[in-house]
């Protein structure tokens, strides 16, 4: 397994916000290198899918219907030490909580749609970054 990587997306409210450009000028300047990347869309059935592990818990519903309401950026990145150096780099679940000059608290608004998502392990960042991009996708 690559302990080198980690998945991310960039969420439906900081694509819609026009957010893109400056999430990843971050995500580059801090040392990531993009190694799989597209601009995608969920559907219900497929967020729904991502997120299974939360099924059950109060905010699941608004979840998946949030992460299937527009399009989003879903990329691998690499990176020593990747997936906790960016989950410091996005900052706390909760907006409101997280670090200044952390992605989320500079482009998110709410706990509910927080700009972007991060891996919480090495293997849920294979499972994550195998559930968006087939073998040819990568690099
Ligand atoms: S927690 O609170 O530690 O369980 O949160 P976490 O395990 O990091 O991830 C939960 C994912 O659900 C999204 N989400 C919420 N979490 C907590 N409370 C509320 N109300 C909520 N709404 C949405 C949260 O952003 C996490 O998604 P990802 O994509 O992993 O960041």
């Amino acid at each position: 397994m690559n302990t080198n990587r980690t998945f991310t997306m960039i969420k439906p409210d900081a694509v819609a916000n026009g957010h893109i450009g400056a999430i990843l000028d971050m995500i580059i300047k801090n040392g990531f290198k993009p190694v799989a990347f597209k601009y995608t869309a969920l559907t219900p059935e497929m967020a729904g899918k991502f997120y299974e592990v939360h099924k059950g818990r109060p905010f699941y519903d608004a979840l998946v219907t949030f992460m299937s309401s527009g399009p989003i950026v879903a990329a691998i990145l690499e990176k020593d030490n990747a997936v906790a150096d960016f989950r410091t780099l996005i900052g706390a679940t909760n907006p409101a909580q997280a670090e200044p000059g952390t992605i989320r608290q500079l482009f998110a608004k709410s706990i509910d749609a927080n700009a972007v998502h991060g891996s919480d392990s090495d293997e849920n960042a294979e499972i994550e970054g195998n559930f968006f991009f087939s073998a040819f996708e990568r690099f």
